[in-house]
């Protein structure tokens, strides 16, 4: 595997690979590596013939409190992960390849706050806006036929496929499903900082979310009192505190109504200070 840190080799690699009709996929990331990620590999492996991995830790999606600084960067770990794994190329770029003229881009990318201002997006005020900023930057400079993203982080799912839509960007999003413990556990690298007890109750956050999926499946439209049953279920099972558990329209990620054939549950909840995210899609008919 090529570990690549500049634009210019970058760009040479890529024109090789689509002088000799090779198809491109594309996984970006924030490296510290777990298996979630590596599934994203697996999956753009069988969708494409080379495979680009980025690890680069984006200022520009931190807000002033945010632990940008302590994010944990482990490149050497990240380069053995995606070369076992048969990635084909990781881009590492430094944030001033990415961003040679500072933070202060003339130019970003303000996905609506009818799908940022939400959810995830409301506790992080230009979370969003520094995703879709990157993502379309790194789009341009892997230039890739697909790439992956999981649908663990669901609204950025959902964002990058409404900015992919709106401007026309050549590029096929594939939804990867959320990896997962045996224990149902949804994989994060959030998950090393949780202690044994802990680890212990994390994975009923999962069957929270499944009684609420069944509920839902035997025809209960009670989203209200779901919700809450939900958060009361989170909460004695040990859980510290609940920042939501909504149910949504897979789309637009408004409140479900009636009439929905199809939900997204989604959940935040903490371990201490442990942000702990998850959801689950349903479809039905
Ligand atoms: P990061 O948090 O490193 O996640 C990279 C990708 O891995 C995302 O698409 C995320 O949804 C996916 N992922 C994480 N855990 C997963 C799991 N258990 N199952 C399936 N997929 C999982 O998301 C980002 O980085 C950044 O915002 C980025 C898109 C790279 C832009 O900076």
């Amino acid at each position: 595997m090529r570990v690549v840190e500049t634009l210019s080799k970058l760009r040479a690699q890529i024109k090789e690979w689509k002088r000799q009709g090779l198809t491109v996929g594309f996984v970006p990331t924030m490296g510290n590596l777990h298996a979630g990620h590596l599934s994203l590999i697996e999956l753009a492996k069988q969708k494409a013939d080379k495979v680009v991995c980025s690890v680069f830790v984006n200022p520009l999606q931190f807000g002033p409190d945010e632990d940008f600084e302590c994010y944990p960067r482990t490149f050497e770990e990240d380069r053995q992960k995606l070369a076992e794994a048969q990635a084909d190329l990781m881009f590492f770029p430094s944030v001033q390849e990415m961003y040679p003229h500072g933070q202060e881009h003339q130019t970003k990318v303000l996905v609506s706050q009818a799908l940022t201002g939400l959810l995830e997006g409301a506790s992080r005020p230009g979370h969003f806006d520094g995703v879709s900023t990157v993502v379309l930057k790194l789009f341009n400079m892997v230039q890739p036929d697909l790439a992956v993203f999981g649908q663990k982080d669901y609204q950025q799912l959902k964002v990058i496929q409404a900015m992919v839509e709106d401007l026309a960007l050549p590029v096929k999003i594939v939804a990867a499903p959320i990896a997962r413990n045996a224990d149902g556990l949804a994989l994060s690298s959030r998950n090393q900082y949780l202690t044994d007890h802990q680890l212990q109750v994390a994975p009923k956050l999962q069957v929270a979310l499944m009684d609420v999926a069944l509920a839902l499946e035997s025809g209960n439209r009670n989203f209200a009192d779901l919700r809450h049953a939900a958060q009361e279920a989170v909460l004695a099972a040990g859980f510290d505190t609940v920042d939501y558990i909504e149910i949504r329209h897979p789309e637009t990620l408004l409140e479900s109504s009636d009439q929905d054939q199809a939900f997204v549950i989604l959940a935040v909840a903490r371990l201490g200070e442990t942000r702990l995210l998850d959801n689950i899609l349903l479809s039905l008919g």
